[in-house]
């Protein structure tokens, strides 16, 4: 009778383990929530776009910036909306190392074709005003990739406490928690939160479609942090990037609409008409499909 028990409660105990394991999915990575995101511009937005004239210095096939508003290009990837393991973009193209940081130069940094097109048509114009310090850090991410990115992160927020963690939780708490305490590292809970708030689980990922990039400049040292906020490209970029059909993706101080810190150098193609709208509307993504 014991022995039957005791295989129950076992029984019982492994299916509770997989159950939760089925839940939360594996570490860094996320469950397909089989939601699906909205697709089209929410109903009350304003289409800047059909009154907004585009001129520009360099040869621009502007067909190559309109995508008529097609689906796949206003994809919303977000931890409300994972893609899941399995998306993949339709037709990634590997970027010229022309437009890479030098360490990028040997791996393959690839990018959706069309989002390709609008990246170097942007870059081109940038030159032509003068604005030659700007080098692509990071574009088509997979979930492999993004799963390994992520789980580095976290083990790297456990070997202290960041400036992250104290913007993150703030002064007091790190100050009660940790330093009144004599803890020098985050504990691995609060290491999850910190990383939550600048780095997508596998899966969840805007780098998954294919669709943005991460700029930097030389004198940013290789670290992609705010400091880009005070470049001649950012300001170049916060002007003119819709033109282009891009966006910026994390604005200040709309972190509880995107779900992330700001991040001055994270650009996003949506295609030209809706990057127009995005841009005079002071909208996000997310506040654009109506979410
Ligand atoms: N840094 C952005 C949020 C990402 O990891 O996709
Ligand atoms: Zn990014």
């Amino acid at each position: 009778m014991m022995k039957y028990m005791k295989r129950t409660i076992c029984i019982c105990l492994l299916a509770t383990i997989l159950l939760l394991q089925g839940c939360l999915g594996a570490p860094g990575g996320v469950v397909d929530t089989g939601k699906v995101p909205p697709s089209t511009r929410a109903p009350s937005v304003t289409e800047y776009h059909l009154n907004t004239k585009y001129t520009y210095r360099t040869q621009v096939k502007e067909e190559m910036l309109v995508t008529g508003l097609h689906p796949d290009y206003l994809l919303l990837a977000s931890k409300s909306y994972p893609l899941g393991k399995g998306y993949a973009p339709k037709m990634l193209v590997t970027l010229e190392n022309r437009i890479l940081t030098s360490w990028h130069q040997s791996e393959k940094i690839q990018l959706e074709a069309r989002a390709a097109t609008a990246l170097y048509a942007m870059l081109a114009e940038m030159e032509a005003d003068g604005v030659t310090d700007i080098k692509v850090t990071s574009a088509y991410r997979g979930y492999q990739y993004q799963y390994n990115l992520y789980n580095k992160y976290v083990e790297l927020e456990q070997k202290g406490i960041s400036q992250e963690a104290y913007q993150y939780f703030g002064k007091t708490y790190i100050q009660t928690n940790y330093i009144d305490r004599g803890i020098a590292c985050l504990t691995e809970s609060d290491a999850i939160l910190v990383v939550g708030s600048y780095s997508a689980p596998a899966g969840a990922s805007e780098h998954q479609t294919g669709l943005c990039v991460d700029f930097i400049t030389a004198g940013m040292a290789g670290e992609l942090t705010e400091a880009f906020a005070s470049t001649e490209a950012f300001a170049w970029l916060s002007q003119n990037a819709y033109r282009f059909g891009f966006i910026l993706r994390y604005p200040k101080g709309r972190e509880d609409v995107t779900g992330y810190r700001y991040e001055p150098w994270h650009y996003r193609f949506v295609g030209r008409e809706a990057a127009t709208d995005i841009y005079f509307g002071n909208l996000t993504l997310e506040e654009y499909l109506g979410h």
